[in-house]
């Protein structure tokens, strides 16, 4: 775990928003279409999308409902996102400045929940899947893609210490098991998890030009 209080998202997302919109990592087509289908959208449904950063996931939804809220803490990632819906004609995603740990939409107003490659900022992420279930509605679906950990506490703290490096706002990835135990805390019906692997170079991690 990072030896230091993790940095305020905002702090860091802020300098890095017009790389998130270009990064080929995260307008990764494929991986998002599997998310997309997790989903199961159609479409007169409306989605969520937590922590959208450059709005990729939101902008993978959009085609299948009807509209799709967008919500960051980072206000220049917004701007990317906002930016890039312009670029791509798309109409049905709005985008607003919010904190996971507290959504200001009432109680069961989506659909679909989803949160992509966000999870491991949170600082209360009990908190922030609470608030995921409670804007959802009966039979909604909430899907979370994030970094996982093996249950191995050795690997799991180098692998957590390798990300704090390349994002100091990084605060813990969690093992499936962990995720597993997280999600049945929430109440909701835990359906499935599908791992895949993402290969990176150790530079990605130790690169201060992300800094
Ligand atoms: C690695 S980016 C991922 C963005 C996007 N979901 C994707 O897959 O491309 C993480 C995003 O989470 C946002 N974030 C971090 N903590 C947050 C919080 N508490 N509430 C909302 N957004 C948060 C950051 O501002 C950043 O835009």
């Amino acid at each position: 775990m990072p030896d230091r209080p993790p940095a305020r998202p905002e702090e860091v997302f802020s300098c890095r928003a017009a790389r998130y919109a270009t990064s080929k990592v995260h307008d990764d087509r494929m991986t998002l279409s599997w998310l997309v289908d997790a989903a199961a959208p159609s479409a007169e449904e409306i989605a969520l999308d937590v922590g959208t950063g450059a709005g990729h996931t939101a902008f993978a939804l959009a085609p299948r409902v009807r509209a799709v809220e967008a919500v960051d803490l980072t206000e220049e990632m917004l701007e990317e996102a906002r930016k890039l819906a312009r670029k791509r004609g798309i109409r049905n995603v709005r985008f607003s400045l919010a904190d996971a740990m507290s959504l200001p939409f009432g109680d069961r107003s989506f659909d679909i929940v989803t949160c992509r490659r966000a999870a491991h900022h949170f600082t209360d992420l009990e908190r922030a899947l609470a608030e995921m279930a409670r804007v959802l509605r009966l039979g909604g679906r909430l899907v979370i893609d994030d970094r996982s950990v093996p249950d191995d506490e050795d690997t799991a703290a180098l692998i957590n210490r390798l990300d704090a490096i390349h994002d100091p706002s990084h605060v813990k990835d969690r093992s499936p098991c962990e995720w597993s135990s997280l999600i049945q805390g929430t109440g909701l019906e835990l359906l499935g998890m599908r791992p895949y692997r993402r290969r990176m170079p150790l530079s990605h991690f130790t690169d201060m030009t992300w800094r």
